[in-house]
């Protein structure tokens, strides 16, 4: 595919950072996008920056859908269908995420399964929905957004990230096998792996709401002390206020701090589909750490193991 103008692409988690920038800069390359997300009002202002900056004839369509609900990617999939009144797609950007599910030992089990089911199963709903509507196209792309996580399963000692981790591995692991299966059996789709490094989004903020709607029951504020304990910071003469404002101080850092915004990563993702690339390290610090992991996987983790902030210079 050399042209992005006149096709139809899908994109998951359109609501905010790399998935709203995607959804941006596909319309304004002539694509119309359908798109969908859990969070109805970030997916209103994709929309409006999408269509303003979009030329004649692209639509940009909004869906309510949780990728991790079979039935209702199913049904994202009916509307794509009959609201751009087609039989086909022809990109796939399988870009929802969230993080959280941190230890398998001690963490709160709901909260990995909703994570590995975002991660993992996301992609996995959409492949089995779009897939027969990218093979019915004339040209298809497939891109799932892994993480370096797909290829290492640590932020760096002392900070257990199971479920993110296992959720990025699997995605990298089931693209990497559909080259071949495509390869054999439909020729004219392609698939690509997005691995990106640290990029500045609200996904920790993100995540943590989503988390936090879905069990109400939940004190985030004690499991907040806990995480600080780990980590050798006191937070006795804190307010559980204090401690929430805390998570959501760290989730802007995270934002803030990065080395690439979401709209060069999603540029960058772009011109790798273009240029019909199927293994997309999304910034400096992704292709340091991949190369570093490779060199050395025995050394990937422990004590002294690679660690973003020391490795790969991200401002730990
Ligand atoms: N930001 C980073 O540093 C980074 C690094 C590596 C990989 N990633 C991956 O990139 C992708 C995009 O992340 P981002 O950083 O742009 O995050 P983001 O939080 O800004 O955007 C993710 C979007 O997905 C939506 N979403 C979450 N759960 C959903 C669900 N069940 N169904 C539908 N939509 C859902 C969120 O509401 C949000 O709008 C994710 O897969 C993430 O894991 C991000």
């Amino acid at each position: 595919m050399d042209t992005f103008a006149g096709r139809l692409a899908v994109v998951t988690g359109g609501g905010s950072g790399m998935g709203r920038e995607l959804v941006v800069q596909l319309a304004a390359a002539g694509a119309s996008v359908a798109t969908c997300d859990v969070n109805p009002d970030n997916l209103a202002g994709t929309a409006e920056r999408a269509s303003a900056g979009a030329p004649d004839g692209v639509r940009v369509t909004t869906h309510l859908c949780d990728v991790s609900d079979e039935a209702a990617v199913m049904g994202f999939r009916d509307e794509v269908v009959a609201q751009h009144a087609t039989d086909h797609v022809n990109l796939v950007f399988s870009n929802a995420g969230i993080g959280g599910g941190g230890s398998f030992v001690t963490g709160d089990r709901t909260e990995w399964d909703r994570t590995f089911g975002v991660c993992w199963g996301g992609v996995y709903n959409c492949a089995r929905a779009f897939v027969p509507l990218l093979v019915a196209s004339d040209a298809g792309h497939l891109v799932n957004t892994s993480s370096v996580n797909g290829f290492w399963a640590s932020l760096g000692p002392g900070v257990p990230h199971t479920a993110y981790s296992a959720a990025k591995f699997a995605v990298k692991g089931f693209s990497e096998a559909l080259l071949e299966d495509f390869r054999i059996n439909a020729p004219h789709v392609q698939v690509s792996v997005v691995m990106p490094g640290h990029i500045g989004t609200d996904i920790v903020i993100n995540s943590q709401r989503i988390h936090a709607r879905n069990e109400p029951g939940r004190d985030q504020a004690a499991e907040m002390r806990t995480a600080m304990a780990a980590r050798g910071v006191a937070t006795e003469g804190m307010s559980d206020d204090d401690v929430l404002n805390m998570m959501t101080m760290f989730g802007e850092m995270f934002r803030d701090a990065a080395p690439m915004t979401a709209a060069e990563a999603a540029s960058d993702i772009l011109a790798g589909v273009l240029a019909g690339r199927w293994r997309l390290l999304i910034g400096a610090d992704a292709v340091k750490l991949d190369e570093a992991v490779r060199a050395d996987p025995e050394r990937a983790y422990g004590a002294d193991g690679l660690s973003l902030g020391t490795i790969v210079d991200i401002g730990g």
